[in-house]
């Protein structure tokens, strides 16, 4: 196969899309797209890329192989749809949409088109994660029954004001920005068993009362939810964007086996060994996710195997994220 000719759409994040394709030989970043002229001008030229445009569906006519949709969260459904009907494969950031009708569609477009879809579950592509993987799959941790995870933060509210704020754009607040991550790691580590109830609460108490010079702030600043999954399995999460917490802290997980048990991050196994308890400590570098997740959907490209974020699992995150949003507003427990 000559070079993977990809196209970048978005330049936040996707200035990250950016140099990790760069890193990877057999690729060619040939045009990157922002609606700010100004952006994509300066990212253009300063990672050398032959072409800029601030219209998506200029980009979408080119002949290239693969796109990164890195737009604001409202964007990800229509940009995806559009450049899979064009042909192309597609890398989405998280959270795949902003609301589980739209992630339906982008599944069925994907299926029929053919093209490959990729969630942009970063966390997963990580060493601690991967190799935690292989010690569940191995059957280390015996039956996983309980799982705990999450991810708060002091002071983290993003574009205060901007597009992260705002509802209509973002879908939500810390719970679609930052859950999306955990319950998706969560669920690819547990083997991605369906949830079947959610119970969910939010709390906006810290972005309703910080004065705005502008833009909305209509989201929640703290989310928890218990859901209970099949098989009698259940996970806790909790997320935030501000609290009165020592400091932020990043991804907690905590795995509870009838084996053995798991922490993240640094992975740490718990167990039982000739009648003692043992801690294991897996001595691991940090590997960047974003390059080995552009590194596994180029790979996915070349060799056309099926990517191992699929649309499906990033179809139930929605599912889910929805039932936790739709139980804080009703305050029952959503049947899913
Ligand atoms: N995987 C991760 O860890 C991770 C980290 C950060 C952000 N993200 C996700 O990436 C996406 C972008 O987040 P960000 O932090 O880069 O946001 P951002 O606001 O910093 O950047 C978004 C960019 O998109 C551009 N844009 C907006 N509308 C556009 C349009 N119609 N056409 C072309 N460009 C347009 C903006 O001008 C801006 O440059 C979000 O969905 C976010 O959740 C993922």
């Amino acid at each position: 196969m000559d070079k993977v000719k990809v196209g970048v759409i978005g330049t936040g994040i996707g200035s990250f899309h950016i140099r990790a394709y760069q890193k990877l030989p057999d690729v060619e970043v040939v045009a990157v797209v922002d609606l700010d002229p100004k952006r994509a001008k300066q990212i253009a030229q300063q990672y050398n890329i032959p072409r800029y445009f601030i219209d998506y569906s200029r980009l979408l006519k080119l002949d290239i192989d693969a796109v990164s949709v890195c737009t604001p969260n409202f964007l990800h459904s229509e940009m995806t749809l559009a450049a899979l009907k064009a042909g192309k494969h597609v890398l989405c950031e998280k959270p795949m949409a902003i609301n589980a009708q739209d992630a339906e569609e982008m599944v069925k477009v994907a299926r029929e088109t053919g093209k490959k879809l990729m969630i942009a579950f970063c966390n997963r592509f990580r060493n601690h994660p991967q190799l935690l993987k292989r010690y569940i799959e191995d059957g280390e941790l015996g039956e996983i029954y309980y799982a705990k995870t999450r991810w708060l933060r002091r002071k983290g509210i993003p574009g205060m004001g901007g597009w992260f704020t705002t509802k209509a754009m973002s879908g939500g607040g810390p719970l679609i920005d930052l859950g999306v991550h955990v319950l998706d790691l969560m669920l690819w580590l547990m083997g991605n068993p369906r949830a079947v109830s959610v119970t969910g609460v939010t709390y906006n108490k810290f972005g309703s009362r910080i004065p705005l010079k502008e833009g909305t702030f209509d989201v929640e600043d703290l989310a928890c939810a218990f859901i209970r999954l099949e098989m009698g399995t259940s996970l806790f999460l909790e997320v935030s964007w501000a609290s009165h917490i020592k400091e932020d802290a990043g991804i907690h997980l905590s795995l509870f086996g009838t084996k053995g048990g798991a922490e993240l991050w640094p992975l740490r196994i718990y167990t039982e060994k000739h009648g003692c308890f043992v801690d294991v400590e897996p001595r691991l570098e940090e590997v960047s996710g974003y390059e080995a997740e552009i590194a596994h959907f180029v790979d996915c490209i070349v060799e056309d195997k099926e990517p191992m974020a699929t649309p499906e699992q990033g179809l139930e995150v929605t599912r889910i994220l929805d039932a936790i949003y739709s139980s804080a507003e009703t305050g029952r427990e959503v049947v899913l």
